[in-house]
């Protein structure tokens, strides 16, 4: 069956059986490999991707159910070098090891990432309670969630500082021409 998806902001068309999994469609007919498949019964989120903007497990879904809507994978966070906020505060707080499950951990923190939500330690448990690793004791986790749902809230409540973006008196004056 045609299908056609918009992941990480670009159009797929594919022809697909109607029993292919999302997540084979996406690591083998899109190259998307930065999706993990670990149990593929629906326990282990690793192949936690956004589905049109909700987390959802990919190896428990039909790629033909998404046809028409909006794919994000692990991929589409960073903008080219630049790591996404999440991921930085992964990076800061030594919240993954092998890093198997760090993408599905992160697709499923995402949208409340984006809200700037502040959470607890015991609510970023349990947000994070069908994501399962096996290499961190989750401590570190929890931790690197926390820095980034802070940090996130934080930049949220900041209001935009006056003169912002001027350009410094030094570079005015060199400008002008002026030694
Ligand atoms: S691979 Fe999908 S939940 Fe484990
Ligand atoms: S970092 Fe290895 S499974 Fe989580």
């Amino acid at each position: 069956m045609k299908t056609r998806i918009i992941a990480n902001g670009t159009a797929y068309e594919r022809d697909v059986e109607p029993r292919r999994l999302l997540s084979d469609f996406i690591r083998q007919d899109l190259g998307l490999t930065g999706t993990n498949i670990g149990c593929e019964h629906g326990v282990c989120g690793s192949c936690t991707v956004l589905l049109d903007g909700d987390p959802v497990r990919s190896c428990t879904t039909l790629a033909v159910q998404v046809d028409g809507q909006r794919v994000t994978t692990v991929e589409g966070l960073a903008d080219g070098t630049e790591l996404n906020g999440l991921q930085e505060a992964f990076k800061a707080c030594h919240g993954l090891q092998c890093g198997f499950c760090t993408p599905g951990f992160l697709m499923t923190l995402l949208p409340i990432y984006n809200e700037a939500k502040r959470l607890t330690r015991e609510e970023i448990r349990e947000v994070i309670s069908g994501n399962l690793c096996r290499c961190t004791g989750y401590q570190q986790i929890v931790e690197a969630v926390e820095l980034a749902l802070n940090e996130a809230a934080e930049l949220a409540e900041t209001p935009p500082e006056e003169g912002l973006g001027r350009v410094p008196q030094e570079s005015e004056s060199s400008r002008d021409g002026s030694p």
